[in-house]
């Protein structure tokens, strides 16, 4: 007899992944990889922080913790909210989570009950569309585009028929690396206040910004849900550490879910994340590499026939506009690695519908490799101008 397998099971895969299994493959072949398909920092954990882990290994029983994570951290995450946004938290609206990732589960489950409708910006990061839907929640896909820099605004709101229960909302954003002004997030917090819908603004790419600071949701309501993590930043991807500020009335479910599904974040990765807020300067010279490699790309891909590019505003990526080059992103990528090993995300990952129009480059990694893969990439669409096919 055939025994049933859940529906949920059917979610399709992050695809970037996908890439970076080609990518790897590539690797051990003995060639050449330039990585800008990841999504992440190529920097390891700071200094401190790796200390810290050592002396708690060697000190520390690593039990579980409290499910909302350790006084200390707890501690310090609120202090980084006054040091940084000068918004004073009540410690006990901190909730340390595995990644962001454990946030949005735990924060969805809080929020939302099967059925409940959730708007998530197109392109968008995949997780919240797969997390949403594994849970039972509704997604409504909202595509977005130049016109409002990638990010939905109330006027797109509006225009979504029936009820919305939640919308999440990202910035900067991955992949279009755009950030909604501080006014513009205002008039988002409000439609969501004015209307009851819950706002979960993922913070992650906060403190990897260029030439402006992003503004914290945490200071315009306490109704929304504040994702953040230790994965980019902070350079602590692997680590899977994450924060939330939970709205007060979610705390004591949040609480509760945390406690049955995690019993506890990762007790190690807790004690050695105390020391990261110590580590700005180590910080924020990843920033600024991230900054050249930027600059860097903005110069070059245009060059190579990559040259409609969302405004990178912060985050590590650029993601471009290849309708003229192909109409299949997909094939495109595989081609390019495997003709120049510069690897590239498809936007497919990140819109379903338009994605393959679009590729995600991410420069979060060596300036030396964002170097040769823009050599590389002007060889081999030299000659081709931005017309030619590149795509099958
Ligand atoms: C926008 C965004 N949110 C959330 C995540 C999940 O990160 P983590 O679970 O490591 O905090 C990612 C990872 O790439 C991301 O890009």
């Amino acid at each position: 007899m055939t025994i049933k397998i859940a529906k949920r099971a059917g979610i399709p895969p992050f695809l970037v992944m996908e890439v970076m299994r080609a990518a790897n493959a590539r690797v051990a072949a003995g060639e050449a990889v330039y990585h800008l398909e990841v999504g992440q920092p190529s920097t390891p954990a700071p200094a401190a922080v790796i200390a810290a882990a050592r002396a708690a290994l060697d000190a520390d029983p690593l039990d579980y913790t409290e499910a909302l994570g350790i006084p200390e951290l707890r501690a310090a995450i609120a202090g980084h909210y006054r040091a940084k946004y000068d918004l004073d938290l009540a410690p006990e609206r901190v909730v340390v989570t595995t990644g962001s990732s454990g946030a949005f589960v735990l924060a969805f489950l809080a929020a939302f009950d099967p059925g409940d409708r959730v708007v998530l910006a197109l392109p968008g990061y995949p997780g919240y569309r797969h997390i949403v839907t594994a849970l039972g929640l509704v997604p409504l896909s909202l595509e977005t585009g130049p016109a409002t820099r990638f990010q939905p605004t109330p006027e797109l709101l509006d225009r979504i028929a029936g009820s919305i229960d939640g919308l999440i909302v990202a910035s900067p954003s991955n992949p279009a690396g755009t950030m909604l002004t501080p006014a513009a997030l205002a008039a988002l917090a409000g439609y969501c206040s004015d209307r009851g819908i819950r706002l979960i603004s993922d913070e992650i790419y906060h403190g990897i910004t260029f030439g402006r600071r992003a503004a914290t949701v945490a200071a315009l309501s306490d109704d929304a849900v504040v994702v953040n993590s230790f994965s980019k930043y902070f350079s602590m991807t692997g680590w899977r550490l994450g924060w939330m500020i939970a709205p007060p009335d979610l705390a004591r479910a949040i609480e509760c879910l945390a406690q049955n599904l995690f019993i506890s974040p990762p007790t190690l990765a807790q004690r050695a994340a105390v020391a990261a807020f110590d580590c700005r300067a180590e910080l924020d010279a990843n920033v600024a590499r991230y900054a050249r490699n930027r600059a860097l790309l903005l110069r070059e891909l245009p060059k190579a026939g990559f040259d409609d590019l969302a405004p990178a505003d912060g985050a590590f990526y650029i993601y471009a506009d290849v309708s003229r080059l192909t109409d299949d992103a997909t094939a495109f990528c595989r081609r390019m690695l495997a003709e120049t090993g510069v690897a590239a995300t498809p936007g497919i990952d990140f819109d379903p519908g338009r994605g393959d129009r679009f590729v995600r480059f991410s420069f979060a990694g060596a300036s030396e490799d964002m170097a040769e893969a823009a050599r590389r990439l002007r060889a081999w669409r030299g000659g081709r101008g931005t017309g030619g096919d590149g795509g099958s």
